[in-house]
């Protein structure tokens, strides 16, 4: 069996090693994935010359290499309707189609969905007019609020602000996103823990898989700009099994039946961003695929085989298995180019040291995200360049593997950048 994957990061370097580890899949591509994947694993190949944008070129390849099942991994082109695409094709593909991937896509909907279904958000409003915008927030209390644009943003849309002055200029930045920023939305601010939580979805039924938590500032103390993400830990321990059933009661089965209703069955991985507020759980918003780096933490620790569970929702029989959570913690830490996420463009090209150090250690995994290899020499080709992986009994034990294997890593000038404090909250929860 063949399976092609499209993306290029450290999830998508999960999903690799996850769908290679069942013998009846003999080759898996990704498109265009980056130069760790075929390092590691003999049944892995890369096509770097392919753009994500390019879908007939994907297509080609598909249809070249007689591929079994395509994964659509990315938000770009979920929204972009890869996954109608390519079943209009006739061939196998996991992932929601484009109008169920609107939970994603577009803020705006997705927050009218929740109100209409009663799925505990914060207060909202959406606008596509400046002027309007303006009259509002003259009329509210000053309080913290956050100015999100509808569209995709790479995960730069949502912008915060302590005051009305603030919001006004974060109003006048929604510009900068385009399309994406025509529409945008101003939200009250939520106070709590955020957490990722991942479930299964076949149109009918759910399985929750695990939850994980994000680290999204760039410094220590969730302080500096938001990044892709710099580090996770899986489970987390802010979710315990009062809080799943909680989600369960409020936010999945809800959902799943809204969509129903809405004649958009979702089919694919729900993505929870949850707040944890002193008033129970709270909608931050819906992702319609793997989160980054929550795939890595995740994904390694699914004891049932992946390609099994993903035809299972395919056939939407999800209902039949069981997915029991992995009872080993792991934390990722992202190793990053010094610069990111803001310029970083000198650290790209820097020859990367120590990958096959840390490959060798035992209860660590390395997914490659922003590199590029030359035979056996790494190279920097992104601001982050790949994600370390450890497991362990424990929050504690690892970490410890964890930053033990960072330490063997140097990037050419001293261009390495990562934090040192993933998995804190879980440290001081249980161990101060
Ligand atoms: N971890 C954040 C995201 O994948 O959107």
């Amino acid at each position: 069996m063949k399976v092609l994957i499209i993306g290029s990061g450290g999830r998508e370097h999960a999903l690799a090693t996850a769908y290679a580890k069942n013998e009846r899949v003999k080759k898996v591509l990704v498109a265009p994935g980056n130069g760790l994947m075929d390092f590691f694993s003999k049944k892995i190949f890369i096509f770097p010359y392919i753009r994500v944008n390019d879908f007939q070129s994907i297509a080609d390849l598909v249809k070249k290499e007689a591929v079994d099942l395509v994964d659509v991994a990315t938000d770009e082109q979920l929204a972009q309707g890869y996954v109608d695409k390519f079943r209009k094709l006739g061939i196998k593909t996991f992932g929601p189609t484009q109008k169920q991937a609107e939970i994603e896509w577009s803020k705006d909907w997705a927050r009218s969905f929740m109100n209409k279904y009663n799925l505990p958000s914060p207060q909202f409003k959406s606008f596509n007019n400046q002027k309007e915008a303006y009259e509002y927030i003259e009329k509210l209390e000053e309080q913290t609020l956050y100015i999100k644009a509808s569209g995709l943003a790479s995960g730069k849309g949502a912008i915060r602000a302590e005051t009305k002055a603030e919001a006004k200029k974060a109003i006048d930045g929604m510009t900068q996103f385009g399309k994406a920023g025509e529409t945008f939305l101003i939200e009250q601010a939520m106070i709590g823990e955020e957490f990722s939580l991942f479930a299964l979805c076949d149109g009918e039924n759910y399985r929750i898989i695990n939850a994980a938590q994000d680290h999204k500032t760039v410094f220590e103390k969730d302080m500096g700009p938001n990044t892709g993400g710099m580090g996770c830990v899986a489970r987390a321990g802010v979710i315990t099994n009062k809080i799943i059933h909680e989600a369960e009661r409020d936010i999945l089965k809800p959902f799943m039946k809204g969509m129903r209703i809405e004649g958009r069955p979702y089919s694919g991985i729900l993505y929870v961003g949850g707040m944890l507020t002193e008033n129970g759980i709270k909608l931050v918003e819906f992702n319609a695929r793997w989160g980054d780096p929550e795939a890595e933490v995740i994904l390694p620790g699914i004891t049932k085989d992946y390609i099994t569970i993903i035809e299972t929702v395919l056939d939407k029989k999800l209902k039949q298995i069981k997915i029991s959570p992995s009872k080993k913690v792991r934390i990722s830490i992202a190793a990053c180019a010094s610069g990111y996420p803001d310029n970083y463009d000198e650290v790209k090209g820097k020859e990367i040291f120590g990958i096959n150090e840390v490959s060798r250690l035992k209860n660590v995994k390395i997914f490659g995200a922003g590199i590029k290899r030359n035979g056996k020499r790494f190279f920097v080709n992104g601001g982050r360049i790949f994600h370390i992986v450890a497991k362990g009994k424990n929050i504690i034990e690892a970490r410890r593997r964890a930053y033990r294997a960072m330490s063997f890593i140097h990037i050419e000038g001293n261009n390495l950048h990562y934090r040192i404090d993933i998995g804190w909250r879980d440290v001081s929860r249980f161990y101060n």
